[in-house]
Parts: C-alpha cells; sequence; structure tokens
C-alpha cells in the first residue's frame, strides 16, 4: 500500500479506480433485469417488483440473504451433473458482486448506456415479448375453500386464418397458488360441421357427472401437442426449425388440478401462444415415463412408502424403437420427494446424464432445456431413480403424523409420482452438433 508507484497509480487512475466500485447502474441492473427481473415485474408471478434501484434497496437484505443461500433465483438442478441452457442461476461472480454491493451500501452511481437495453416486461408472460395469441377462460372460475382437491377441464376454442408456427407456449393463471398442476391438449377440429362452441366451456369434474366429458369427445380426433404446467415452470420455447404447428381450427382442452385451499378463491387461467415466421420442420412431441406413463408398473420395488420410512425406487425402460433426440427433460415428484436422477446408457455403454435435482422443491419445477439435442439410440436404457422422504422431520410432509403413501393413479397431491417428462423428436443424423441454446 505504502508502495510511491501505487500511490502515482491512484492519482492518474482516478477513473479506474472509480470503475472498480461496484454501482447499481453500472453492474446490478444489468444482473437483476436478466435473473430477477423476468419473474419480479407486475403480473410476473413473484410478489413484488425488482426492476428500479429503490425496488432493490428497499429489501437490501432480504436480498442479499436469499441469493448468498441460492434460494433465488429458483433453480433447482445440479448444474455439475448437467448443463441446460435456460439456467438461470447466478454466477458466483455475480453473487459476490450482489453481497459486495449491499454490504458497500448500494451505491447507485452515474447512469450508463446500457449494452442491451432493458426488456419490456409485459404483464402475465414471463416470455420477452407479448403473446400473439391468448386463449383463456371466458368467466372466472370458483374454486371452492372447502379444503377439498378439485378436477376441471375447460374448453378453449380457437379459429385463425392461417396455422401458426409456434415458438413457444406459457401457461398463465391469474392465481398460480392455487393449482396443482395443469395439463392441457391442443386439438385440430378440421371439420366444420362439429361445433366448437355450443358444448359447455368447463366440466368441473368433481362436482358434476363425469359422463358431461363426453361432449368433448367429438374434438379428441387428432391431438396436435399436449404440454403441461407445474409450480414453478416458466414457459416452453422451441429454437429454430423446432417446435409444433397451431392448426387453423379447434379446441386446447386444459385440465386443471387445484390443490385444497381454505378460502373461496377465484381463477383464471389460459394459453399464451407465441408465433415465428421459421417454418417447423422438426415438430416435437411430449412422452412420459414413470408414473402415469411408460413403464409404471416397472418401477422398483412396488411403490409406496410407508410413514417415517425414507425410500428410494429405480425405473428403468429400454428404448424399443428408433434413435431420438430430447430436447427437454421435465423431473415430476410431488411433496415428499427429495432427490431426483435420471441418465441413459447407450447400447455402446455409454452414460449420457440427463438430470440431477439433489434437493426436489415441489414449488420450483422446471423444464429444463439442454444446450443441444441429446441423441438416445435405439436399445438405450434409461434410468430414473426417486428418494421420497416421508418421515416426520420432512417439513414438505402433507401427513402429520406421516401415513403410507402411495401412487395411485389418480394424481392427488397426497399420493406420490415419480414422472419424467421429455420433449423429444425422431433422430437426424448431426442432431447432437445442432445448439439449441
Ligand atoms: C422464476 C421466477 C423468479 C426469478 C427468476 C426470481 N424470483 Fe424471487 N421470487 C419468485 C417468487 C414466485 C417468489 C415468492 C415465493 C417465495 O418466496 O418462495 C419470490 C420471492 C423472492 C423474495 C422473497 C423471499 C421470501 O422468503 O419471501 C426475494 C427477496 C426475491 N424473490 C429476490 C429475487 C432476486 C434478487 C432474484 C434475482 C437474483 C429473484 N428473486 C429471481 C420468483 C422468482
Amino acid at each position: 500500500m505504502k508502495n510511491p508507484l501505487y500511490l502515482l497509480l491512484l492519482v492518474f487512475n482516478g477513473g479506474v479506480l472509480g470503475a472498480q466500485e461496484i454501482t447499481y447502474n453500472k453492474d446490478i441492473s444489468p444482473i437483476v433485469q436478466t435473473k430477477c427481473a423476468p419473474c419480479h415485474h407486475p403480473g410476473g408471478g413473484a410478489p413484488f417488483s425488482l426492476l428500479t434501484y429503490n425496488d432493490l434497496t428497499k429489501r437490501a437484505s432480504f436480498i442479499k440473504e436469499v441469493v448468498q443461500s441460492r434460494y433465488m433465483p429458483p433453480w433447482r438442478a445440479d448444474n455439475n451433473y448437467a448443463h441446460f441452457a435456460n439456467d438461470r442461476s447466478l454466477l458466483q461472480k455475480e453473487i459476490n458482486q450482489i453481497v459486495q454491493w449491499i454490504d458497500n451500501k448500494t451505491p447507485e452511481g452515474k447512469k450508463v448506456k446500457q449494452v442491451n437495453p432493458t426488456p419490456e416486461f409485459i404483464s402475465a408472460t414471463r416470455y420477452g415479448r407479448k403473446p400473439d395469441m391468448v386463449l383463456k377462460m371466458a368467466d372466472s372460475f370458483l374454486v371452492k375453500g372447502d379444503n377439498t382437491e378439485r378436477f376441471a377441464i375447460f374448453k378453449l376454442p380457437f379459429e385463425l386464418k392461417d396455422p401458426e408456427n409456434i415458438e413457444a407456449v406459457e401457461f398463465y393463471s391469474n392465481n398460480k397458488k392455487l393449482i396443482h398442476h395443469a395439463n392441457y391438449g391442443v386439438h385440430a377440429v378440421e371439420d366444420a360441421s362439429i361445433d366448437i362452441y355450443k358444448t359447455d366451456a368447463m366440466v368441473d369434474l368433481s362436482e358434476s357427472d363425469r359422463s358431461k366429458v363426453d361432449q368433448y369427445k367429438p374434438y379428441k380426433k387428432t391431438i396436435t401437442y399436449y404440454g403441461g404446467w407445474i409450480p414453478g415452470t416458466t414457459y416452453e420455447y422451441y429454437p429454430k426449425e423446432f417446435g409444433w404447428v397451431m392448426p387453423k381450427r379447434g379446441v386446447i382442452l386444459l385440465t386443471i388440478h387445484f390443490g385444497p385451499t381454505a378460502v373461496n378463491e377465484e381463477s383464471i387461467s389460459g394459453i399464451n401462444l407465441f408465433f415465428k415466421n421459421i417454418p417447423v420442420t422438426r415438430p416435437v412431441k411430449v412422452i412420459s415415463f414413470g408414473s402415469g406413463g411408460i413403464g409404471e408398473n416397472q418401477i422398483s420395488p412396488i411403490f409406496f412408502i410407508k410413514g417415517n420410512e425414507k425410500k428410494t425406487f429405480t425405473l428403468d425402460v429400454t428404448n424399443p424403437a428408433a434413435d431420438l433426440s430430447i430436447m427437454y427433460v421435465w423431473p415430476h415428484m410431488h411433496y415428499i420427494g427429495k432427490e431426483f436422477k435420471a441418465f441413459i446408457i447407450t447400447p455402446a455403454g455409454d452414460t449420457t446424464r440427463l438430470v440431477h435435482i439433489p434437493e426436489w422443491d415441489f414449488r420450483w419445477q422446471e423444464i429444463y432445456r439442454f444446450p443441444r439435442l441429446v441423441k438416445v439410440p435405439k436399445g438405450s436404457v434409461m434410468h430414473i431413480e426417486g428418494t421420497y422422504d416421508n418421515t416426520a422431520e420432512n417439513p414438505a410432509n402433507p401427513n402429520n403424523p406421516p401415513r403410507t403413501i402411495f401412487s395411485a393413479g389418480t394424481m392427488r397431491s397426497t399420493d406420490e409420482m415419480m414422472t419424467l417428462l421429455m420433449i423429444y423428436l425422431p433422430y437426424q443424423e448431426g442432431d447432437e452438433r445442432i445448439s439449441i441454446e
């Protein structure tokens, strides 16, 4: 420190020294805009905005805590196991900068010209632009506060001038905390003699006669796409020539599973669709393994967990058909899930890691996109492994005292699941070299 040369540098390089101070405008704002604001904006799903200097400084100590513990941004995948293109976690360097900035009493600094101007955050979406089409329930649905689970199917009819190439799709709800999961089928109804409007707008499976669902049967002949949402998930995005094509006419049948609630609440949900001009020549599909999917009865041992027990289950499924390319993996368990892992072993004996969630958290599930398509050669074995903690020490255990938990196929939130969904497509030569960042 006493080195005169250093002092000289200090005098001459005042500007450089100034540049070393971490300021909001120069360093922190760019991080927060990309890693926090996509959720922390009005209508983005987080409880408050983080768009301005004041938004941050008001909560400085709280923010320091959640970034240090990596509670925020929510990202539960083990990045040392597999890397994903939609990784939204903070780099260690970014955490250090935020912490140091808060410790230095949050200097605002001079306004700087932004290299990447702040994106505009559109209410009710996390995708970076306005949806090209929003299909949502015309009337809000009353979720009764009677502490029971509820399932309902909502019909969302649509008519377009032309079929559209889908770039991204996002489940929307004004009250996501009510929802345990949602699934939707996009059904093409080209036959104009089939009326897509006059049937009921929804069927409440918990209250009405289940045969009422039959009125939707004529719509179900052609399914174009099947997607879903689980708590924490953002959106599905398909780069380049990948995606699916929205038919000109049809209905979306959106099934929502509402968790129990103690007070009456209103819910309006729907689907945000984003179109692109690039023709979709490589359509994607969804497939599910484990509970509710392929190999459900081969989960080993038999799927139930006694009260006060910790247990690990595995499932091995062979890809019997043709070579596949995977774009996304989507692990799913319920509340007492602890750890999830999946990998494939190729016929040549190589292991390809898919995903590892070391500390499962029901509230933060995500659909993980690979940076490059992952090839699953014909004859590969896919291995799925799930560990569950049904003890009273697990704060997420819905039962107190713990009771035996099954996977009854009803998909009730108090049952368990071990499921891996994948978005995939038939393999083409060179797929593993295609970047889908
Ligand atoms: C994927 C969406 C998402 C992203 C990205 C995100 N948050 Fe959050 N954040 C939420 C939601 C939803 C909640 C409320 C639920 C909760 O607290 O668990 C929340 C809660 C918080 C809380 C309150 C925590 C508490 O215990 O009440 C803080 C502080 C916070 N976020 C800061 C941040 C910061 C800082 C970033 C970026 C570095 C960030 N968040 C990124 C969605 C997000």
